[in-house]
């Protein structure tokens, strides 16, 4: 069973620019936020038989809806049979570090180990570090720190490989990565430097470049369900290539939270 991590966008908004997406004149509609955060949560339940999780709103934090950012997530404390483990973020701007302890206590009190990196370095979660068969591939420069990879890999027993991104308006590695099964991704090439390239095509064996435009509606951002993969509007060239690969193409409206730099992937943590 698919299971995800979901915060309701009671207190969402755009009250301050810390990605290229932000902009304090570009307000978010709450009305709108709320019925488009509704449906995402209602395809991906209802339409798509996922489980989520609710994380409470807490008043002062609307960047809290992005659960992706919380930390990472390893094992599952019902199923699985070694410890589960949440490695808590630690976040780059103080805006969103207010968002750790909310995040923290509902992992501890669901059966993880919350683990914290050392102090002075930069960790996004899910939104920089996601998982494709045995590897980590984690991003950084524009958010997460370099100096995360080696203590995820301790922590995790998992190999990292490192990327970095170039491109500040894909700050994190959940924008412009996202990975399908063992051997498939989707990427979009420009957001990465030229090292970081090699070392994708090197380890991934069937990399699907996205196309410009979708890439600027965060095709990558997408929430991977078996055979459904769930991303925001005006990614409809991403259907062919995902189904020759057997699956299926859910676009849902997200403009609200694109205001934000965010989109479907960044709205859910897989736990
Ligand atoms: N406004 C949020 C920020 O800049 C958006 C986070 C998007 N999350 C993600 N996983 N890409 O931090």
């Amino acid at each position: 069973m698919d299971k995800f991590l979901m915060c309701p966008p009671d207190y969402f908004g755009i009250e301050y620019e810390i990605n290229p997406w932000m902009r304090l004149s570009n307000q978010a509609d709450l009305t709108l936020a709320r019925k488009q955060w509704q449906e995402l949560y209602r395809v991906l339940t209802t339409e798509l038989g996922a489980s989520v999780e609710l994380l409470k709103p807490v008043k002062g934090l609307p960047d809290l809806v992005f659960t992706a950012n919380a930390g990472y997530v390893q094992g599952d404390p019902v199923s699985s049979t070694g410890q589960a483990l949440f490695v808590s973020s630690s976040f780059k701007h103080k805006e969103r570090q207010g968002e750790t302890p909310f995040f923290d206590a509902w992992f501890q009190s669901h059966g993880y180990q919350v683990r914290k990196l050392g102090p002075d370095c930069i960790f996004e979660g899910a939104g920089d570090a996601l998982p494709l068969g045995e590897t980590i591939f984690a991003g950084y420069r524009h958010r997460s720190e370099i100096c995360s990879h080696q203590e995820l890999g301790d922590i995790t027993g998992r190999r990292v490989l490192s990327l970095e991104l170039a491109d500040p308006r894909f700050y994190h590695l959940d924008t412009c990565f996202c990975p399908l099964d063992d051997k498939t991704a989707l990427y979009f090439p420009p957001a990465f430097d030229t090292y970081a390239r090699k070392v994708l095509s090197e380890s991934v064996p069937d990399l699907v470049a996205v196309s410009e435009p979708s890439a600027h509606r965060f095709a990558c951002n997408a929430v991977v369900l078996p055979g459904n993969v769930v991303t925001n509007t005006g990614c409809a060239d991403l259907a062919k290539p995902l189904a020759e690969r057997g699956y299926n193409l859910r676009m849902v409206e997200l403009s609200e939270f694109m205001k934000s730099g965010g989109s479907a992937k960044c709205l859910t943590l897989r736990l």
